[in-house]
C-alpha cells in the first residue's frame, strides 16, 4: 500500500472518530445507565422485561425498543443485543415470543398463553392444542384465522391493535359457517361455541348434525368425542351412536365403514382426516 493511502486512512479514521464523539457530545447522548429497572434482563427478577409488557397492558410497542436497540435488534448504541436470547430469525418479533412455546417456533398458539398459563382450563389456553397441533384428533388442524380476526393481526403486527390486552379477538372464518343452515357461528361470553359447522351445525338432505355447543376450556376431554357433533351421547358424555338424526338404518359405529369406507374403519376410527369435517359427504 502506498504511503499516501495509509496517511489518508489514518486521517479519515481520526476525522471520523472525532466526528462521532462530537456528535455524541452535542446531540442527545445514548442512555447508558438507569434506562430500565434493575433486573430487566434477568429472568429470575420480578422486573424481567417480559412482565413489563403485561403490566403495561401490552401498550409497549416493540418499535419503541428499536429506537435504542436498533431496527435489527442487534443493540445499536446500547450495545445490548436482543438476539442473543431471542434467537429466531425475527428476533423478539417471532410469533412464539409472547404466546405459544418460546422453545418451539412451530407452536405459536397457546399453550403457553399470554399470562404463562398452560393448563386447558385457562381461557387463553383452552382447546388450542386439539384444534391447531394435535395429530390424534378427528379432523385436520386449523389455522389461526378460522377462529381469529385476521384484520387485527394485519401487516405490521407491532403498530396494530394486535398487541393489546386479552381477550383475543374472535371472528370465525368461512369454514365454521354452515352452508346449509341459516345460522351464524358464535363464540359466547360463557366460552362456548354455537352454530359452528365443525361441531355439527349441518344438514345434508334429511340428515342433521347436533349443532353441539362445546365448552372451549372444558377439562373432561369429551367435547370432541364421537357422538357429540352427530349422533347421540348419554348424560356422562359416553357414546350411544354416531349415527346422525335422519340417517336411515340402525348402523353402529363399527358399521359406518360399510358405506363410508374411505372415512372410517371397522373400529370407528377416522382413517382419512381430509375427508372428515371437510364440508362434504364422503363414502
Ligand atoms: C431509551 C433507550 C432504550 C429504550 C427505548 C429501550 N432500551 Fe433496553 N436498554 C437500553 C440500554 C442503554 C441498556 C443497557 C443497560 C441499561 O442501561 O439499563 C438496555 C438494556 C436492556 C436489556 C438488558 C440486556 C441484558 O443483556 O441484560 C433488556 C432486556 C432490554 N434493554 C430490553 C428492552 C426492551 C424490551 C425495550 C422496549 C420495551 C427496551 N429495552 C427499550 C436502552 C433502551
Ligand atoms: C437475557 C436474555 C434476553 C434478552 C437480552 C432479551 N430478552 Fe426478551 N425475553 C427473554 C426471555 C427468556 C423471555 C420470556 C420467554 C418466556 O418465558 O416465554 C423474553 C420475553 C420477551 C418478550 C415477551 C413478553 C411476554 O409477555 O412474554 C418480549 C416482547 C421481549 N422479550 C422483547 C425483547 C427485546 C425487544 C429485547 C431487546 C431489546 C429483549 N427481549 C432482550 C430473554 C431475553
Ligand atoms: C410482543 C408480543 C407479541 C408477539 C411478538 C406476537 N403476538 Fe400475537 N398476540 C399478542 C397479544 C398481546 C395478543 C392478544 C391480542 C388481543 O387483545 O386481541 C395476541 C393475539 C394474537 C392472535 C389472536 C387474534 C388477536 O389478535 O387477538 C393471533 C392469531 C396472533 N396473536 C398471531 C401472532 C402472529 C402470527 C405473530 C407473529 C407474526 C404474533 N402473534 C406475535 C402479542 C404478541
Ligand atoms: C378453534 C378456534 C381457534 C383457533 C384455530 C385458534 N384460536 Fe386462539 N383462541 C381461541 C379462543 C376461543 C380463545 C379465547 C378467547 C377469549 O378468551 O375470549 C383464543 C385465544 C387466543 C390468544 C389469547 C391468549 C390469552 O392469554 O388470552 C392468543 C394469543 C391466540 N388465541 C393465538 C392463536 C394463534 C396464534 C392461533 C393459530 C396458530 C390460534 N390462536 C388459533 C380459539 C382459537
Ligand atoms: C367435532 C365434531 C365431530 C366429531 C367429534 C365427529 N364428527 Fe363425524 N362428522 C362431523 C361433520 C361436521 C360431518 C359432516 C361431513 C363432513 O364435513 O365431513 C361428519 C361426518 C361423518 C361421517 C360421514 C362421512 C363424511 O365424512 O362425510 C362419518 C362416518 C362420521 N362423521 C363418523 C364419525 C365418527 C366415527 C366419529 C367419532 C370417532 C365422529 N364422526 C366424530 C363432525 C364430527
Ligand atoms: C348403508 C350405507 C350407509 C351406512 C352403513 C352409513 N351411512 Fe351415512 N350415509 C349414507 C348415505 C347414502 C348418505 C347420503 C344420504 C343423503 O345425502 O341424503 C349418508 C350420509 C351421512 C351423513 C351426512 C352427510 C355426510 O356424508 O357427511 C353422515 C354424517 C353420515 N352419513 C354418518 C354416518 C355414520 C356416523 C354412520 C355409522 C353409524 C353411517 N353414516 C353409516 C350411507 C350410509
Amino acid at each position: 500500500m502506498k504511503l499516501v493511502s495509509i496517511i489518508w486512512i489514518v486521517f479519515i479514521s481520526l476525522f471520523l472518530s472525532i466526528g462521532c464523539s462530537e456528535v455524541n457530545d452535542n446531540i442527545v447522548p445514548p442512555p447508558t445507565i438507569g434506562v430500565h429497572p434493575e433486573g430487566f434482563g434477568d429472568a429470575s427478577s420480578p422486573n424481567f422485561h417480559k412482565f413489563v409488557f403485561r403490566e403495561n397492558d401490552w401498550s409497549f410497542n416493540l418499535r419503541e425498543c428499536q429506537q435504542c436497540h436498533a431496527a435489527d435488534y442487534k443493540g445499536g448504541t446500547t450495545g445490548q443485543s436482543c438476539l442473543g436470547c431471542h434467537t429466531e430469525p425475527a428476533g423478539p418479533e417471532a410469533c412464539n415470543t409472547c404466546h405459544g412455546d418460546f422453545a418451539n417456533p412451530e407452536h405459536i398458539a397457546p399453550p403457553v398463553d399470554l399470562e404463562d398459563n398452560s393448563e386447558v382450563s385457562a381461557r387463553g389456553v383452552g382447546a388450542h392444542f386439539t384444534h391447531v397441533y394435535d395429530t390424534t384428533s378427528v379432523s385436520v388442524n386449523y389455522g389461526c384465522f378460522e377462529c381469529h380476526k385476521k384484520e387485527t393481526v394485519g401487516n405490521d403486527l407491532f403498530v396494530h391493535e394486535h398487541i393489546a390486552p386479552p381477550p383475543a379477538k374472535m371472528e370465525f372464518g368461512e369454514f365454521a359457517h354452515p352452508d346449509s343452515l341459516d345460522v351464524t357461528p358464535e363464540f359466547n361470553s360463557d366460552l362456548t361455541c354455537t352454530n359452528t359447522y365443525c361441531h355439527g351445525a349441518f344438514k345434508f338432505g334429511d340428515i342433521q348434525g347436533n349443532s353441539y355447543n362445546p365448552l372451549w376450556n372444558s377439562t373432561t376431554g369429551k367435547e370432541g368425542a364421537c357422538g357429540t357433533c352427530h349422533g347421540e351421547i348419554d348424560a356422562e358424555g359416553n357414546l350411544v351412536t354416531p349415527r346422525p338424526t335422519g340417517h336411515s338404518g340402525t348402523w353402529t359405529i363399527e358399521q359406518c365403514t360399510f358405506c363410508h369406507s374411505t372415512v372410517v374403519d371397522a373400529e370407528g376410527n377416522i382413517i382419512d382426516k381430509l375427508k372428515h369435517i371437510n364440508k362434504q359427504a364422503d363414502f
